[in-house]
Formats: C-alpha cells, structure tokens, sequence
C-alpha cells in the first residue's frame, strides 16, 4: 500500500461465537482484505463472564445484558485488529446495522446480513469511536486487561 503508517486507524472486530460456529471467518476474512484492511493482529478467545461483562460495561443497565453475556460465552470468538485510514468507521459501515435483519433487509451486502441472524447475534462485533477503539485494542492486547482472557491456542 502506498499509505503511510502515520494515515492509518486500528479498530478491534470480533467474529462473534455463531459467526466461528458457522464457519463464516474465511468469508469474513476475505471481505476484510478486499475492502483494503490488513489484520494487524488475531486470536482465539473463549470469554468468560466476567470478560464480557467489562468489555460491554456500558450496556450494563440494558435489558437485553445478560443474554448478551450468555450468547458472548456461549463459544470461542476471533479478536482481530483492523488497520486502515479510516479504518473503523469503514468496518462499523462494512459490518451493516447492529439489527441482522434490518441489515438483510437495507444492507444486502454487509457482514451482518451475510451471516448475522437477529439483534443479539449479529455475528460480529466493531469499535464505534477512537476512544473504544483505543480501550477495546487494548482489552484484548494491551499487558494489563488481558490477564483473565484465555487463549485457545490449538483452535
Ligand atoms: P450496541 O453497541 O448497541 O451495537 P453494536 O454492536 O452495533 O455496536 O450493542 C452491543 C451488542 O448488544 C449488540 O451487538 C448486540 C447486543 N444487543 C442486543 O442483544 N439487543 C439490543 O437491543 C441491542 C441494542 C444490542
Ligand atoms: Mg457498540
């Protein structure tokens, strides 16, 4: 890429528990490095409760939490971090409506209407502001917060 390093914004993605479980992650990959990403960094995670429990604090209070706390430990996810010039508001845009079937319905072509099934799983997951993005990157990758986040290493 003719980009310098200095243009370009990391954002974390996840591929939610039924997006791996569906065997999306290579169409989810390829669509990624089509759309001029580069996958900076990627692992495997089994989240427990309390993982996400933090990393979605901010929705804490909301009804549908806890069921967001089940289906987000319901298997292992993939955590990439996405690097391009503006790299997440393109992924947010890439990934479609948070609602899987408004995104079948108006974004024929996003991530979530290609494997996402309603408003709680929607396949993937995309940092909404540098500031998430900055706290989300380093959730996963940063020394301090991903000390209780255990890899899986052979899947
Ligand atoms: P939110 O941050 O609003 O959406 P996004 O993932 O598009 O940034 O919500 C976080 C996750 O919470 C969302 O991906 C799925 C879940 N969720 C529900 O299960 N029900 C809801 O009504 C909302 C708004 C979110
Ligand atoms: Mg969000």
């Amino acid at each position: 890429s003719s980009c310098a390093s200095s243009n370009k914004e990391r954002t974390l993605a996840i591929v939610k528990p039924d997006g791996l479980l569906g065997n999306y992650t290579d169409d989810i990959k390829k669509t990624i490095i089509e759309y001029g990403f580069s996958i900076a960094e990627e692992k495997l995670v089994q989240l427990d409760e309390d993982n996400v429990r933090r990393f979605y604090a901010e929705h804490s209070s909301k009804s549908f939490f806890s069921n967001l706390v089940t289906y987000m430990t319901s298997g292992p996810v993939l955590v990439m971090v996405l690097e391009k010039e503006s790299a997440i508001a393109d992924w947010r845009a890439l990934m479609g409506p948070t609602d899987a079937n408004k995104a079948k319905a108006t974004h024929p072509h996003s991530i979530r209407a290609m494997c996402g099934r309603d408003m709680e799983k929607n396949c993937v997951h995309g940092s909404d502001s540098p500031k998430s993005a900055q706290r989300e990157i380093s959730f996963f990758f940063g020394e301090v917060s991903t000390d209780k986040v255990t890899e899986h290493d052979e899947l």
